[in-house]
């Protein structure tokens, strides 16, 4: 590679809590050909615990689901978790764009959770807020430096070039949401400990958030008021899932104060959204993740939150070979973050 010549080569990682996924696309400009793409199961104590052993565990995944996988390139993009980062909007005093950083340095303990010397801290400029007419509106995000240096090292220690860290709620954007949309569309990844929320609108998310209830608070629901095993549980909650005539309502029965403490915290989100911007609708709400495979969770929301809610679609902005369509189609719920990882411009 020539030595002006930018980077067009990398591949993306996302490394869940109960997978690690990994996509390699080819070419750079809107649309791309996925080259690969593939997974690893792994436990969840594996990605959330910082042990040596864990750490190990971690790596050895990483190293097999690269190598199986067939990826051709060391460099990778990979995504922050939204349970590990801190991101919120504020409204701050207008100043001219070249001071915005420096303001917002004063200003971010503010703001965040942590410490300010012992985080990295990134910021959007929105534009103006939608209620304080001489204030503009900044997406804050950050995330401990503890952890993006923890993470940065296990990767490098496997040979790997870290192109860049960005939050998995910017991925999800990318890859679900067409380019240029000016509309207010939620997004929701439900995965194994948490959903991740992302309220976007006119191409800038509002709000971000990571609700601690995901598919594993569904199967201990069902495994406790139904008393089955995990695996049953599993087989329960998958196949009949909100399905009202199904087992006489018994897996409804079981799920739906689990799914009811979830629906309110989206219906929260609308409300935040809603007392911020009036008059802006919530068009519709695209989910993902492999727990939105719920049966009947869609219609349920539907009537909760009257919006159309639809499943994403992980590949729409990929090409891909006819033949690949219905493999791509079967695990499109787990790829959203690792495809709109592989989409960023670098
Ligand atoms: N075939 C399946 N295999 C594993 N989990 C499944 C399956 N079908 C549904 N699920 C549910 O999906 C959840 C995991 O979802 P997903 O794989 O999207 O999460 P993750 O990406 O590992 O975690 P996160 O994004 O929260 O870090 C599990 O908790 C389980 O309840
Ligand atoms: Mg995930």
């Amino acid at each position: 590679m020539g030595l002006l010549s930018s980077i067009t080569d990398f591949f993306a990682l996302d490394i869940g809590t109960t997978a690690i996924r990994v996509v390699q696309l080819r070419g750079s400009g809107d649309t791309r050909s996925l080259v690969r793409y593939g997974s690893i199961a792994v436990d969840a104590s594996t990605t959330q615990a910082d042990s040596a052993a864990k750490q190990n565990q971690l790596m050895e995944a990483l190293k097999k689901v690269i190598h199986d996988s067939k990826i051709s390139t060391r460099n990778v993009v990979v995504g922050i978790p939204s349970n590990k980062m801190f991101t919120t909007v504020v409204d701050i005093d207008r100043v001219p764009p070249k001071e915005l950083a420096k303001s917002i340095k004063y200003q971010a303990d503010q703001y965040i959770p942590t410490s300010v010397a012992e985080s990295k801290i990134d910021h959007i400029l929105l534009g103006p807020s939608p209620i304080h007419k001489d204030k503009d509106e900044v997406l804050l995000a950050s995330v401990s430096n503890r952890f993006s240096e923890t993470r940065l090292d296990l990767l490098e220690s496997i040979g790997l070039n870290v192109l860049a860290m960005e939050p998995d709620a910017f991925a999800l954007s990318r890859s679900l949401i067409p380019a240029g949309s000016q509309e207010a569309i939620m997004i929701l990844d439900m995965g194994a400990n948490s959903t991740d929320l992302i309220l976007q609108y006119k191409d800038a998310p509002r709000l971000v958030r990571s609700i601690p209830s995901g598919g594993n608070n569904l199967l201990k629901s069902a495994q406790q008021n139904l008393g089955v095993d995990e695996k049953q549980a599993m087989q329960f909650v998958y196949k009949f899932g909100l399905i009202e005539n199904k087992l006489e309502g018994q897996v409804y029965k079981a799920l739906i104060s689990t799914v009811d403490s979830l629906v309110f915290e989206i219906e929260k989100s609308i409300k935040f959204f809603s007392t911020r911007y009036t008059n802006i609708p919530i068009r519709r709400i695209v989910v993902t993740g492999r727990a939105s495979i719920l049966p009947d969770f869609p219609v349920y929301l539907v009537n909760k939150v009257n919006t159309s809610v639809e499943i994403g679609n992980a590949w729409q902005n990929v090409s891909y070979p006819k033949s690949s369509y219905n493999d791509l189609m079967a695990v499109s719920n787990q790829y959203a973050v690792a495809a709109g990882l592989a989409e960023r411009k670098l």
